[in-house]
């Protein structure tokens, strides 16, 4: 037999027994879904931020299943003690692996690209080239990531202030603040913020800006009333301790022990749907790469 036709023959047989095969057996397995991954909250009212991220979720996405976890080793241990299991992001991708999940879309549901998103994504590509597990997994940017997300976000917080307060009342927006790099995001939202509205101010709690930036800021520009709003996704232990408890070292404690009027404002962003429209875009974005 000539090598041409032997060549032509070995192509007939893997175009039409063995193709078909394989291609049946991918089409047969494909299947889709979401992960989405919070910090998490040990704060039982906290939980109707992820309830409404949940419920956004399915009816942006319907037919999709969609599966949570939770980064925070310490917000997992203090639920499992109170009978309530949350998976880790591993634990989640090996379940949706043995699920036969082929195609994954993992959304940081965090609010910088900081340590956890950053040690997610690493999660996420050591789950990419597991043996016999998923085709393929993306991972979606945190909150803020581009410019635009940035504009978008500052339009949000201003959105999300309660309509009572006038033009002459300060608003502090409190951010969790990080040792990370990515601690950036904070200055740079005060930059965007004050395009919009010279007395929106940012603090944080672990990084910078400060408290005493904050206090600086509102030194110069002597508000009676000063808002006081979290800047991160639930409002949980920050926002009830750090930023509105009645101990000295809260924030509303310190604003007041200097004169300020303080109205602390209990939710989280993602109990604002102009946020969680940011978080499911990224989310979209994910799925789109997928394919
Ligand atoms: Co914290």
């Amino acid at each position: 037999m000539p090598s041409c036709v032997r060549g032509l023959l070995a192509l007939f047989i893997v175009c039409v027994l063995i193709m078909p095969a394989i291609a049946g057996e991918q089409k047969k397995t494909a299947k889709t879904g979401i992960l989405l991954v919070a910090f998490g909250t040990t704060v039982p009212e906290a939980k109707v931020s992820m309830d409404h991220i949940d419920a956004m979720a399915k009816s942006r996405f319907p037919g999709m299943e969609i599966r949570w976890a939770y980064s925070s080793r310490i917000v997992r241990e203090k639920l499992a003690i109170q009978g309530t299991l949350v998976d880790s992001p591993a634990q989640a991708l090996a379940r949706m692996m043995d699920d036969g999940f082929t195609h994954v879309a993992v959304q940081s549901l965090h609010t910088i690209p900081g340590e956890e998103f950053h040690s997610l994504r690493r999660t996420v590509a050591a789950f990419e080239g597991m043996p016999k597990g998923m085709t393929h997994i993306e991972l979606g940017e945190p909150l803020l990531s581009r410019s635009d997300d940035m504009e978008r976000a500052a339009t949000a917080l201003l959105s999300s202030i309660p309509s009572d307060r006038n033009k002459k009342d300060a608003i502090v927006f409190m951010g969790h603040g990080t040792h990370h790099p990515a601690n950036i995001y904070y200055p740079g939202m005060q930059y965007y913020l004050s395009r919009l509205d010279p007395l929106a101010l940012v603090g944080t709690v672990e990084g910078s800006p400060s408290l005493d930036d904050v206090l600086l800021a509102l030194g110069k520009q002597k508000p009676k009333r000063v808002f006081l709003m979290p800047f991160m996704s639930v409002a949980g232990d920050h926002a009830h301790n750090d930023m509105a408890g009645d101990e000295d070292d809260s924030w509303k404690s310190i604003l007041t022990g200097k004169g300020y009027t303080c109205i602390p404002v209990i939710r989280g962003t993602a109990e604002n749907q102009a946020f969680v429209d940011i978080w499911l875009d990224h989310l979209a974005a994910a799925l789109e790469r997928l394919n």
